[in-house]
């Protein structure tokens, strides 16, 4: 549906957001008609049957049987409408495509800091090619915000201490706002911020124009000599910590159960290393909590992920666990697979 014509409504620059505003479009005509229909018979109505005079007095009302299943069953037909194209849409917006360009996005007080692959590094400005599927692996340092673009029709938290993730696929070159759209302290109005959709070879230019750093993955690789990590995750297997070639997106044998080494179980790792403890190994890991930034984890998370296996979906934020309430009581981490080790194939170390 193109809304482009109706004043004050955001341009439409995503493939989602003709199929939000359709559904925007029908909620709206839905109830407007009701509200109209309504309004409309309680004038009628009270016109009607209004009282003639004084003594008088209507007969007995028995119900309407077909009149009761008129009202029960359309409006029920009308909200399963509305559940199953909202449903569809969540679906959508909530599934990364697999072929999506990632971005890490960290939110603070008050502005947004990113890093893509290729090592580039931004301050509330986000530069993308036009027609790619942008992935955000999104996190907080201090407070739950919120990254929302309007044109993109696309929003979603970002949480302190785990990942989240939205994607969009811009379909027009130009220039969108992003705004925080949870209240996030004083400044929460000045955490604004600009994304450029460039066409590719655009893109391409800017992105040579970079910190020539390197990538993501060689800055994480950087801090894992930097912090002694690789001291010990030796990759021989003889180390006293886990060869971490080969691990990442594949299940884990822990003392807490078979998890899969997604990029929250790798965050996990690095600041809580007791929590889950590979099995045939101590936990004498030091915790590096407050000694790696959020952007240091990303770096660390997509170096991990350069020596694995698969350079699969990075996040566990954002999906509906279908094990359910674990037995020690508390929800269980989206990232938790079966303890039944019939149930998946854990990968020995
Ligand atoms: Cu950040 Cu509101």
């Amino acid at each position: 549906m193109d809304t482009n014509s109706i004043p004050f409504f955001p341009e439409q620059a995503s493939s989602i957001a003709g199929s939000v505003d359709a559904l925007y479009a029908f909620l709206v005509l839905v109830t407007a008609f009701f509200s109209l229909l309504i309004a409309v018979l309680i004038v009628y109505f009270a016109v009607k049957y209004r009282r003639r005079s004084e003594d008088y007095i209507p007969g007995p009302v028995h119900g309407g049987l077909f009149l009761e299943i008129i009202w029960s069953v359309i409006p029920l037909g009308l909200s399963m409408v509305m559940f199953a194209w909202g449903a569809q849409i969540f679906f959508t917006e909530s599934r990364p495509p697999a072929d999506s360009m990632e971005i890490y996005v960290t939110g603070k007080q008050w502005m947004w800091k990113l890093q893509h692959m290729e090592g580039q590094r931004e301050m509330n400005e986000l530069h993308v090619p036009v027609n790619r599927n942008i992935k955000l692996t999104m996190t907080s340092e201090d407070v739950i915000h919120d990254f929302f673009v309007p044109a993109f029709r696309s929003k979603s938290d970002v949480v302190p201490g785990r990942y989240t993730t939205e994607w969009f696929r811009p379909t027009k070159v130009g220039e969108y706002h992003i705004f925080c759209a949870e209240y996030c302290g004083t400044r929460h109005s000045n955490m604004i911020g600009t994304v450029y959709v460039m066409e590719p070879a655009a893109y391409q230019a800017w992105l040579a124009g970079g910190s020539g750093q390197g990538s993501l993955a060689q800055k994480g690789e950087a801090l894992f000599q930097q912090l002694g990590c690789s001291n010990c995750h030796l990759t021989d297997g003889q180390g006293r910590c886990p060869n971490l070639v080969g691990v990442f997106g594949k299940p884990q044998r822990t003392n807490a159960g078979v998890f899969v080494a997604d990029a929250s179980y790798v965050r996990e790792s690095i600041l809580n290393p007791g929590a889950k403890v590979v099995e045939g190994y101590q936990n004498i890991m030091p915790t590096f909590q407050g000694l790696v930034t959020e952007d240091g984890l990303q770096q660390l998370i997509e170096y991990v992920k350069s020596i694995g296996p698969t350079s699969g979906d990075s996040s566990g934020g954002g999906r509906i666990n279908p094990g359910g309430a674990a037995a020690g009581g508390s929800s269980p981490p989206a990232n938790r697979v079966d303890r039944n080790p019939k149930a998946g194939t854990p990968q020995s170390r």
